[in-house]
């Protein structure tokens, strides 16, 4: 057993510790910062999807007021990054991610910045930007997935899987078979994308920036303008929503240094809600088919997933839409294949859930197909086919609680109110359905350092350089620090979004809380300890105790045999003499027992739905979200990731979808007015439900994750509703109400 710590501590509640700060607006995004003698840049963007600049008209632009300098690609000064091996040939392996902004005349996707312009105020930035105008050699392009995907030559080979025989399912007894569409969809997180640069002379860099890594945003600024790391420093102090779309720096950042290099003086570049859809990912468009062998009784005997997503001209992005068909379910015969088509848009990243909740789509509707044709309760088939060990590689889970899952699920919905004959049932004159889906993304944990500062006021400081997009990871922190610590939370401070702090991990794939949690968890270790060791080497009647007859308790140092003998931190740290007493531990993974182990979060979610029957407008009216994500640090938090993800997952199933004109290769939907995210009416109350069984080997908490099993499983389980009411089979998201009638 690795979980060491017990929880048992009830009167910390979970209310968030940045909570105030963030609905009071004293919370500073990265926008909000302002410096003195900054300046203002605002992007220029390509009008066209293919082809070259032959010239751009900058007078007018550049004789507009305000205007300190526009930039673009014939006066952009040299970004070291670019050709690092031009100077220093052993760098030859560098590769720069993505897109060289500025670096020439090149147009890969409409939208793409070309110029930037810099001024003293952000209206005067606006307006000259509108002024600059470009002209261009237009090439032929490439947008329509859904055309070129069906063009072989076109495709790049992403990976492939087979165990046992390949499609096997052709020979099964009972067989489905169908092909699943998801569009483009984009993180869209209510604040926008920001970065202010401010150059310290040539060599030092301060940068505050919308991430979810600074550390990785600190090493990737260093290596791109050829400085010391130490020389860069990263601020994120808040982050409002982000999905993944801040797990990578993107062309404005780099762009911000250039201009604040370029004027002398700090700039600051925010992108508009338009350019939310073209410079920060989204989740790519995807085609996929399915096909699924079982036996009269319904254990699988084949399972067969091809999948094909788009990346951009210049990048390619691959992401896991076939794994869980690997490993989710016992099956004997499992082939896989996934491709990416290049077109000329931009390039995806990953959103919440990734690949997984791409993948999960096709084949958790795939599975509900197949109940249907095996006549058998889709809880029941799953239960059929749960895998005890991890199909792939054959090894035993840390933890895997999902059947306790889709029981919670089944008696919170009322699972047996779910007609098994599609189409016959009615509520109120609406049709009824219930659907189920289940859910899976790896339970990873990283490296993490965390410095721990007990002041000698009785108050401790934990410091790590993460940043937290949302999930509430300062208040976790604080609950595990107060736990090993055992003292109250209210003491406590967990420091983040910024790169003086020790490096922490980038905020993504759902591994925050296992990776930083053990790290504080062994900063607070090694405190402990430090302060063992101060009593008995400067208080007397201490002297003779044995470390290990030590113990720590409500801010004392305590002896375990006589608990009248102790002293407080306050006192111990006064009597030595110190201000404050300081550790700095990193948790690395454990690699070698973590190797005899498979490490998965696994989710159900069940959800009823109304369909009018004439119009085909669909209502969610109830959601169950249950997640086995080890234990549960603090519930409120989890709780409200668990939402979050259901909030996603409607905006999957039922309304998100970024269209491009295929004429020209914009956008259509550009706005939060056409890209529809879910509106509060859209959203019924959501009950959530976790097993909360600690995990016995990731971590000394035992928790494992719930970011994205929030949301992997959610649109299928809302498909399967639909179809559960309607009898209608939609395999193309978003499900829209012409899809019903
Ligand atoms: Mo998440 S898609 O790893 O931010």
């Amino acid at each position: 057993m690795n979980n060491k710590i017990k929880f048992f501590q009830t009167d910390n509640d979970d209310d968030r510790v940045d909570g105030i700060d963030k609905v009071t607006g004293r919370a500073k995004y990265t926008a909000d910062h302002m410096l003195e003698n900054m300046a203002y840049a605002v992007f220029v963007t390509s009008t066209v999807a293919k082809g070259a600049i032959k010239s751009m008209l900058l007078h007018e632009a550049r004789n507009a007021p305000g205007v300190l300098d526009i930039i673009y690609y014939q006066n952009c000064p040299p970004v070291p990054g670019y050709r690092p091996y031009a100077k220093d040939p052993a760098k030859k392996g560098f590769e720069w991610r993505g897109l060289k902004v500025f670096d020439n005349n090149l147009v890969y996707y409409y939208g793409q910045p070309i110029a930037l312009v810099v001024a003293t105020t952000w209206e005067k930035a606006v307006k000259a930007a509108s002024l600059v105008k470009a002209e261009y050699i237009t090439e032929a392009f490439e947008t329509d997935f859904e055309t070129l995907r069906k063009n072989e030559k076109k495709l790049k080979p992403a990976g492939q899987y087979k165990r046992g025989e390949e499609d096997a399912w052709k020979n099964a007894e009972v067989s489905i078979e169908a092909e699943y569409f998801t569009p483009i969809e984009t993180h869209n997180p209510i604040e926008l994308h920001a970065t202010i640069a401010v150059w310290e002379g040539d060599d030092k860099l301060t940068v505050y920036d919308k991430s979810q890594g600074p550390k990785g945003t600190q090493s990737e600024l260093a290596r791109n303008f050829g400085l010391d790391e130490k020389n860069v420093r990263v601020i994120t102090k808040f982050v409002g929503g982000a999905f993944g779309s801040a797990l990578r720096s993107w062309p404005h950042v780099p762009a911000a240094c250039i201009a604040a290099k370029v004027v002398k003086r700090p700039v600051k570049l925010v992108l508009n809600r338009r350019q939310m859809f073209t410079m920060v990912g989204y989740r790519p468009q995807s085609w996929q088919k399915i096909s699924i062998g079982a036996t009269k009784e319904g254990k699988l005997t084949g399972i067969t997933h091809h999948a094909i997503s788009n990346t951009s001209r210049y990048e390619d992005f691959r992401e896991g839409i076939v794994n869980a068909a690997q490993f989710l379910y016992e099956c004997p015969n499992v082939n896989t294949s996934y491709k990416i088509l290049p077109l000329d848009i931009n390039t995806p990243t990953w959103m919440r859930g990734p690949g997984e909740a791409t993948g999960a789509f096709a084949l958790e509707c795939a599975l509900d197909e197949l109940a249907y044709k095996l006549n058998m309760d889709p809880v029941e088939l799953r239960i059929k086919n749960y895998a005890e060990v991890h199909p792939v590689s054959k090894l035993p889970w840390t933890s895997k609680f999902l059947k306790e899952c889709y029981a919670a699920g089944k008696e919170m919905i009322g699972w047996h109110k779910r007609p098994s004959i599609p189409r016959s049932l009615q509520e109120n004159g609406m049709l009824v359905g219930y659907g189920m889906a289940g859910g899976v993304f790896g339970a990873g944990r990283g490296n993490a350092t965390v410095k721990a500062i007990l002041k000698n006021d009785g108050t401790l400081i934990l410091q790590s350089a993460v940043s937290d997009m949302g999930p509430g990871t300062a208040t976790t922190m604080v609950k595990v620090a107060a736990e090993v610590m055992q003292m109250p939370a209210s003491k406590i401070k967990f420091q983040l979004g910024d790169t003086d702090f020790p490096p922490g991990p980038t905020q993504g794939g759902s591994t925050t809380t296992s990776t930083l949690g053990s790290g504080v968890s062994i900063a607070c270790e090694a405190l402990k300890q430090a302060l063992k060791e101060l009593a008995r080497t400067i208080i007397p009647s201490f002297s003779t105790i044995a470390a290990e007859e030590l113990g720590i308790a409500d801010g004392y140092v305590v002896s375990k045999k006589d608990s009248q003998q102790k002293i407080s931190f306050t006192e111990l740290l006064q009597k030595a003499g110190k201000p404050e007493i300081e550790v700095i531990k990193e948790s690395t993974r454990a690699t070698a027992e973590f190797q005899k182990y498979a490490m998965n979060s696994f989710s159900a979610h069940f959800v009823k739905v109304h369909v009018h029957p004439t119009t085909g407008a669909i209502a969610l009216k109830q959601i169950i979200a249950t997640g086995d994500g080890g234990k549960i640090i603090s519930e409120k938090t989890a709780r409200s990731q668990m939402i979050g993800g259901a909030v996603g997952g409607i905006g999957m199933a039922l309304t998100e979808e970024a269209l491009i004109d295929h004429t020209t290769g914009k956008y259509i939907t550009d706005t939060l007015g056409k890209y529809q995210v879910p509106r509060h009416r859209d959203v019924p109350f959501i009950e959530t439900y976790f097993p909360n069984k600690p995990d016995p080997i990731i971590n000394p908490m035992g928790s494992k994750g719930v970011g994205e099993i929030a949301l992997v499983g959610f649109a299928p389980a809302v498909a399967n509703a639909v179809f559960n009411a309607t009898g209608k089979r939609v395999r193309s998201l978003p499900i829209k109400p012409e899809h019903l009638i």
